[in-house]
């Protein structure tokens, strides 16, 4: 290889949590990945699993252990399955699954969530647009992760004098909040095509128009080389099914932006693509808190039945060696495996198209190992 092997200490410490549905199917296909890189590149972390969401509630009442969180706090990155299902529905609020994701959010401090949308050229004809608004996609969702809505107080449902009920919650933003997240967006697009496009609604709520204000006041101040744009959130539902290749960067709060990136996956043809990193600020050794995690979910309609699609899995550790431990060319590995086991016409249930082979988690799995095998042989 043209890249030097890692020979010396483990790169860091890294928390597993699997999770529920099918996130610990396709936790295995990324462990024998994992497996890979130890033994074919000498990339080696040291490695804890632990419980999180249902399979956390099952064993201790709680979606986060406390032991849990503080292991999340001491490693420098933790990988993510996926968490909730059917089982757990009437839970109250504080105990579903899904808390147990925010806590971790929360409490790490990962504010900057990052959502790439890229379309494989063998996937083209999987988009439900036409090949042409797809072919060559590459855009960055930058999701507010910490804050918004998700978060805002007062929040609750109470009862009122009348007997009615009443649901509340808090959309709220401060000038800090935004200028961190807008920051990494304007990083990131001077590593790209050099554009961002922040996303509110400045025409109906307050908040969007302090976030459009405070995103243009930080550009002009500091990052006057990126083209910046502003749109509003339903204009911007709307043009990433019309023309998905005007954007690069997108940075938007946390709601719309959870929004917006389901949108954003399907136009690569699967939710089962997709992969996202979220950060935290940058210590002082210039460390950030790291978590990894497929955007797809738990998907309760297909698990246990070993169909799911590794790939999300797969390109979300890719995505913590380029962002935690600076392997630029071994993410560069593995997500050229992955192009070549799609190229090569290898399919999941949901990517599935005419005249490919359609394959179960694990045979996927296998292929991209043996992919890498091959890209390192020589
Ligand atoms: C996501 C998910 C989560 C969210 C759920 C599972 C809480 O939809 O990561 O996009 O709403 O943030
Ligand atoms: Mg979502």
């Amino acid at each position: 290889m043209a890249y030097p092997r890692n020979d010396g200490e483990p790169l860091g410490s890294v928390l597993l949590l699997p999770g529920d549905g099918i996130g610990p199917e396709v936790f295995r296909e990324v462990r024998r990945v994992m497996d890979w890189f130890d033994r074919a590149r000498g990339v080696s972390f040291e490695l804890d699993e632990d419980l999180v969401g249902g399979a956390a509630y099952d064993q201790h009442g709680v979606p986060l252990a406390d032991e849990t969180l503080q292991k999340a706090l001491d490693s420098d990155a933790v990988l993510f399955g996926a968490v909730g299902g059917p089982k757990y529905d009437d839970l109250p609020f504080d105990k579903k699954p899904e808390r147990g994701l925010l806590a971790l959010r929360k409490e790490l401090g990962l504010f900057a969530n990052l959502r790439p949308a890229k379309v494989f050229d063998a996937l083209v004809s999987s988009s439900s647009l036409k090949p042409e608004l797809v072919q060559g996609l590459d855009i960055m969702i930058l999701r507010e992760l910490t804050g918004g809505v998700y978060f805002g107080e007062p929040r609750g449902i109470e009862t009122l004098p009348n007997g009615e009920r009443r649901g509340v919650n808090t959309q709220v933003y401060t000038t800090s909040e935004i200028h961190r997240v807008a920051a990494v967006g304007f990083e990131l697009a001077r590593k790209r095509q050099g554009k961002v496009c922040s996303v509110e609604k400045a025409n109906v709520m307050e908040s969007g128009v302090l976030w459009r204000d405070e995103v243009q006041k930080l550009h002009d101040a500091q990052y006057a080389d990126v083209e910046l744009s502003h749109m509003y959130a339903d204009n911007c539902a709307m043009q990433l099914v019309r023309q998905p290749k005007q954007f690069d960067v997108i940075v938007t709060d946390n709601l719309f932006g959870d929004l917006l990136s389901d949108c954003a996956a399907m136009l690569t043809g699967s939710l089962g693509m997709l992969p996202s990193a979220s950060l935290g600020a940058a210590g002082p050794d210039g460390k950030r808190k790291a978590m990894y995690e497929p955007v797809h979910g738990s998907a309760p309609d297909i698990t246990g039945q070993g169909i799911a699609n590794p790939i999300a899995m797969l390109q979300s550790f890719s995505m913590m060696l380029r962002y935690s431990f600076d392997r630029d060319d071994d993410a560069d590995l593995l997500d050229g495996a992955i192009s070549s086991v799609l190229a090569g016409g290898l399919r999941t249930g949901d990517i599935m198209q005419e005249g490919m082979a359609k394959v179960s988690t694990s045979v996927m799995g296998e292929t991209i190992i043996r992919e890498l095998d091959k890209a390192t042989s020589t």
